[in-house]
């Protein structure tokens, strides 16, 4: 647990020293849960949002793309349920004055309970060796057996009060589990109660109640609302499916965990449109799809699975979350939800305007049903930071480097130009000539503010995959060398080459293919 908290440590500065991310404001002692993204942290960000459109929208006949707005009618959020059931249970703590979320003290509980039965695991499978047969040890170690066994009643305990909004029993479980404030150690509790997570605001010209807006708590609702004109202006059949990139905002009570739990967010949202009764075919289609999506950047599967929801949304009939292992454990990275016609029949019957679909071939009128992909940029973000970021020693007694292994497509910078004498004007002007050339095709850097060694550590800090020196040699052959970030093989090139070595390892395409 030290180690991996070193680690999330670790990464939270690198993503600060390197331009990154910063905290929001942070001239004023920062704004808590809110961030900002730097030079390369934008970069970054783009790159993993042109991924995601690009394989569901480009990639897809049946999909298209919309902007809709963060502000929407005060109604969208009745019909949605948001208004009434997008709360969270909410305990405080009398002696520490600090709020928690009730469900969130359980699960880390939960945590605990899970970290043991690893430990377990690790300890016998280090004595048994080769032989160690996971299953058979779970099922007849008397410790790991009872741990499950307290762990599977508390999970039912709370699945059950989540699904029923049992409040009363969520203190209950509090109680039973002699569960502390994890800062004071107190436990003197309030009462639970449900917090609304979205945040509101007023229009200009209309006072009171009536005049109440919210910034939106999910993008889907501007999908929802667009379906027929989307529909009717692309001509787009059933099935076929609308995706949007945008800000969301949710009110959070535990805003911990750096970027991975925000205030305010972006989210990555598909909203695919079904005949009726189709929902169980496209909810594993979609299901599959998203996790090629995540193991095509080369994320070993061991740090993603599945996770199917113990308690559902209150509009989804089935849901299943991508989960990544990221620094502090496995944790929602996406979700795939099966909606059925929860929101369209709703905004249906709250606006008493018909929001149909004439199927030509069953020759009928329906509210299709819908399946969700939602992820999270900011989460992607930190999972692929997380996944990239490695501190290793340079062979040749070089000493450490922090090197970002990102996949070369999502890099922020795909090549940085270092002529090796700056003071050499023959050299700087080969240098500066390549750097104007390849800059019309990629985001490239040019630096000669440091030694090699220097300039070399700061382009692996923040994954740049291609490094290109300029020498002597240079000017008499129109040769350079080019030095790989994974392997730091360094190899001689013609400078007409370079363009083309340089794409074939940093285009999208070898991400969509
Ligand atoms: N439209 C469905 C929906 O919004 P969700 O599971 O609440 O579902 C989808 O959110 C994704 O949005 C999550 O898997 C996560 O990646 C991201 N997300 C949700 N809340 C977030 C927050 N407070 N900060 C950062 N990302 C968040």
């Amino acid at each position: 647990m030290a180690q991996q908290s070193d680690l999330f440590k670790n990464l939270v500065a690198h993503c600060k020293e390197y331009g990154f991310i910063f905290q929001s404001s942070e001239v004023y002692d920062g704004l808590s849960a809110v961030y900002d993204y730097g030079p390369y942290g934008v970069e970054l960000k783009n790159n993993i949002k042109d991924y995601w459109w690009r394989s569901m929208v480009q990639l897809h006949e049946n999909i298209v793309g919309i902007d809709a707005a963060i502000f929407m009618h005060p109604k969208t959020w009745k019909a949605s349920g948001h208004v009434d059931a997008f709360n969270d249970p909410l305990i405080d703590n009398k002696d520490s004055k600090k709020r928690y979320r009730a469900d969130t003290l359980i699960e880390e509980q939960m945590d605990k309970i899970e970290g043991k039965i690893e430990k377990e695991i690790e300890k016998a499978r280090k004595r048994f060796g080769e032989n160690f047969d996971e299953a058979m040890f779970r099922t007849t170690n008397q410790r790991v057996v009872e741990y499950t066994e307290q762990f599977n009643t508390i999970r039912n305990r709370l699945a059950t009060a989540m699904t029923n909004g049992d409040l009363p029993e969520l203190k209950q479980i509090i109680e039973d589990l002699e569960i502390a404030d994890p800062e004071s150690g107190s436990r003197n509790w309030t009462e639970v109660r449900q917090f609304n997570l979205m945040f509101s605001t007023q229009l200009g010209n209309i006072a009171g109640e009536e005049g109440k807006l919210y910034l939106r708590p999910e993008t889907a609702q501007g999908i929802f609302v667009n379906f027929l004109n989307v529909q009717k202006t692309t001509r787009q059949k059933i099935p076929f499916g609308i995706a949007q990139i945008g800000k969301a905002f949710r009110n959070e009570i535990v805003a911990r965990q750096f970027i991975f739990r925000m205030r305010e967010f972006e989210q990555m949202e598909m909203q695919f449109f079904i005949r009726p009764g189709e929902q169980k075919k496209w909810y594993e289609y979609w299901k599959q799809a998203r996790m090629k999506w995540h193991l095509a950047l080369g994320t070993s599967d061991t740090k993603l699975r599945f996770h199917d929801h113990d308690n559902l949304a209150h509009y989804a009939d089935a849901a299943v979350d991508i989960q990544f292992d990221f620094p502090f454990g496995f944790k929602e990275l996406e979700g795939i939800h099966s909606r059925t016609d929860f929101d369209l029949g709703n905004h249906q019957e709250l606006s008493g305007k018909k929001i149909q679909y004439f199927d030509p071939e069953l020759q009928e009128s329906y509210v299709p049903f819908v399946v969700e992909t939602s992820i999270g940029v900011d989460r992607m973000f930190l999972a692929m930071m997380s996944n990239a970021l490695v501190e290793e020693e340079v062979p040749g007694g070089e000493g450490a480097r922090a090197v970002l292994k990102l996949h070369p497509a999502l890099a922020p910078v795909k090549c940085a130009i270092l002529p090796l004498k700056r003071n050499e004007e023959r050299i700087v002007n080969m240098a500066q000539g390549i750097f104007n050339n390849l800059k019309l095709s990629f985001n490239v850097q040019y630096d000669d503010t440091g030694s090699i060694g220097k300039l070399y550590r700061r382009q692996d800090a923040i994954g740049t995959p291609f490094c290109v020196t300029v020498d002597f040699e240079s000017l008499d052959d129109q040769t350079v060398t080019l030095r790989d970030r994974d392997t730091l093989q360094q190899v001689r090139v013609h400078v007409d080459q370079l363009e083309g070595i340089i794409r074939e390892r940093v285009d999208m395409k070898q991400l969509l293919g």
